[in-house]
């Protein structure tokens, strides 16, 4: 009760401010999501990522040694694939020599203590740009499945530390641990996209690995954004199933999300700042309207004020380098 509390009193300066911090960002609080195409000697800019750039196998294992150096120990890798790859089967996701299977290896052999963490879902693969086989229109489950399974295994036949299923199939998490535990990788991880919703925020990225849905939307696979006993349910049954990490996905706008499962669960919760969130920052701060660095740090505090203790972000390295 004022005047025996003035909550300004550890305001007052740097240092006291300092002391009383309650949340602090560190590189190895970022894992680091990286596009990587067919190709050498090629950074091409995201139109719609300013400042977020494709690379060609070559360049990304320099990239990956720059931030195990910056102190990130955590990569996410997604591929682009060309046009002839894609079908309405997924196979040439099982390709050993896939673009993906060929960085893991790269990555692992360049930067051996870099956790290797690769996207596992059909829509780079996917003719109709999404995330599961299709047949009459709709997204089959567990057909999706049995693939998306092999697809795991092939990435940590190539050295991939964790899996990443973005999916949204039910039952993907279990079907992937037991084939892992089959083929012997026990020591390959899981991180499960397990609250990802429904979202307008991903357009970028779906421009970034040319993988917009040809049809329709994802609302059949995908979460509901007005729910929310949904999210912690799907993720209770993911860390049943087998997940070593969980996710929720968008950042900024599901915020609660990330409270409500830090306060229920012990597993460790991964936030994804995806590609619109980024795309929105760049936009203002090109215009002029807001302070990017301000309110890029602002962002990535509360994801850890929030509850999370992972964070994928394209601001990673721009966020390092102010730390
Ligand atoms: C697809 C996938 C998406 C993202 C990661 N994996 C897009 C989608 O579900 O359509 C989005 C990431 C971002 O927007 O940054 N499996």
């Amino acid at each position: 009760m004022y005047p025996l509390n003035r909550n300004r009193r550890l305001r007052s300066t740097p240092s006291m401010r300092e002391l009383v911090q309650e949340t602090r960002l560190s590189a190895s609080d970022f894992l680091v999501p990286l596009f990587i195409v067919e190709g050498t000697n090629t950074a091409s800019e995201i139109p719609s990522m300013p400042g977020y750039f494709r690379y060609s196998l070559d360049l990304v294992t320099t990239e990956v040694a720059k931030l195990y150096d910056m102190g990130v120990r955590g990569v996410l890798l997604f591929v682009k694939v060309s046009d002839q790859e894609k079908d309405n089967t997924g196979i040439a996701a099982l390709n050993p020599d896939g673009l993906m299977q060929r960085s893991i290896r790269a990555i692992k052999k360049a930067v051996p203590n870099m956790v290797v963490c690769t996207d596992v879902a059909l829509d780079p693969y996917s003719v109709y740009g999404h995330d599961g086989i299709v047949e009459n229109k709709e997204v089959l489950n567990d057909a999706t499945v049995e693939i998306l399974s092999k697809m795991a295994v092939s990435h940590a036949e190539s050295g991939a530390d964790i899996v990443a299923p973005s999916d949204m199939m039910d039952g993907r998490v279990l079907a992937i641990r037991k084939q892992l535990e089959t083929a012997g990788f026990v020591h390959t991880g899981i991180m499960s996209y397990s609250a990802k919703y429904a979202s307008g925020f991903y357009g970028p990225f779906r421009d970034a690995l040319d993988s917009n849905p040809g049809f329709g939307d994802k609302k059949t696979y995908q979460m509901d954004i007005a729910n929310r006993k949904e999210a912690i349910n799907e993720t209770l049954q993911d860390i049943e199933e087998g997940a070593d990490i969980v996710m929720v996905k968008p950042g900024i706008a599901y915020l609660d999300i990330v409270r409500d499962l830090a306060n229920k669960i012990h597993t460790p919760i991964a936030v994804y700042q995806v590609s619109g969130e980024y795309a929105m920052l760049k936009a203002a701060a090109e215009k002029g309207w807001l302070d990017h660095d301000t309110v890029m740090m602002e962002q990535l505090i509360a994801f850890k004020r929030a509850g999370a203790s992972l964070i994928v972000s394209y601001h990673a390295t721009t966020a390092i380098a102010l730390l």
